[in-house]
């Protein structure tokens, strides 16, 4: 299984924190956001991820995380030109992706908690696409499913005016290969985008998509306004106070899910710079 960060968008809403940054790499408590949903596939267990950006930001990128060895990852690269949607990373991504099957994670999505869910629908090696649901008060905003009594998606619909349900997908998606031909045949929507809501429409069709109910010990967290930042980051901050261990540490969660042995471990930790954050990294290794 292949892995796509897409840390695409122009962040408008978030001006003028985004006139120069890109969004993905604004700070929740004590980390760039991107090191969030970097985590979530790694704790599926993928090892081998594309990230997807402008042309501006990807050096930024290239910087933290390089070619993604440190962390027993291989991390590339590839620039998407203009904000044409996210199904378009499939297109993009077509060589990175080759035979495989491949999972889609939005650069600034937010998971936190138990992530078995995602571990499984990468895991199980199924036909077909798995994405999941996830239920909020503002359902206009997001691509939305129905379902009906036994649970079964009946539809989706991206920014419904009247959804017919509370039920968002997130950011999150895994699919077989066929993605990257199903992208290929996709129109553009009214705002000008491949949507991936068509992507999944198309699975839905032909029988093979499986919507999974993502519960509420889960946090899916926004980040598309200031106000969402703040509380991103303060939630963070309380998570990590209390417990004395930090959330979506990559080198952490390389070390203790085998990605990287102890040896490599302590020469990664050796070469950063002193901080809190390398007291924690030795802490982990004494652990
Ligand atoms: C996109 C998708 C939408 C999904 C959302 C999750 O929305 O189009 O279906 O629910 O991400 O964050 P956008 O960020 O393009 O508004």
């Amino acid at each position: 299984m292949k892995g796509i960060i897409l840390a695409g968008g122009s962040g408008t809403r978030l001006y003028p924190i985004t006139k120069v940054y890109s969004k993905q790499l604004t700070i929740i408590y004590d980390k760039p956001l991107i090191y969030y949903p970097l985590s979530v596939l790694m704790l599926g267990g993928i090892k081998d991820v594309l990230i997807i950006s402008n042309e501006e930001t990807i050096p930024l990128y290239q910087k933290l995380f390089g070619d993604g060895l440190s962390i027993g990852m291989q991390i590339q690269y590839a620039v998407q030109k203009a904000p044409n949607g996210i199904a378009e990373a499939f297109i993009i991504g077509e060589k990175f992706i080759g035979s495989d099957s491949v999972s889609l994670i939005l650069g600034d999505n937010i998971f936190y908690g138990k992530l078995d869910f995602f571990y499984k629908a990468v895991n199980s090696n199924k036909k077909g696409a798995t994405i999941f649901a996830y239920q909020v008060k503002d359902p206009q905003r997001y691509g939305i499913v129905e379902f009906d009594k036994q649970g079964n998606a009946l539809s989706i619909e991206e920014k419904p005016q009247k959804p017919r349900s509370n039920f968002a997908v997130p950011g999150l998606y895994v699919y077989d290969n066929k993605v990257v031909e199903i992208s290929k045949t996709l129109k553009p929507s009214k705002r000008r985008e491949l949507e991936i809501t068509d992507v999944n429409k198309s699975y839905l069709n032909s029988g093979e998509l499986r919507v999974e109910k993502i519960g509420r010990g889960v946090a899916w967290l926004d980040t598309g306004t200031p106000e969402a930042l703040l509380q991103a980051s303060s939630f963070f901050g309380i998570i990590e106070d209390r417990q004395g261990m930090k959330v979506a540490c990559i080198e952490e969660i390389a070390y203790l899910r085998g990605f990287i042995n102890r040896a490599k471990f302590l020469n990664l930790i050796e070469s950063l710079p002193e901080s809190s954050y390398k007291e924690y990294l030795k802490r982990v290794l004494d652990e």
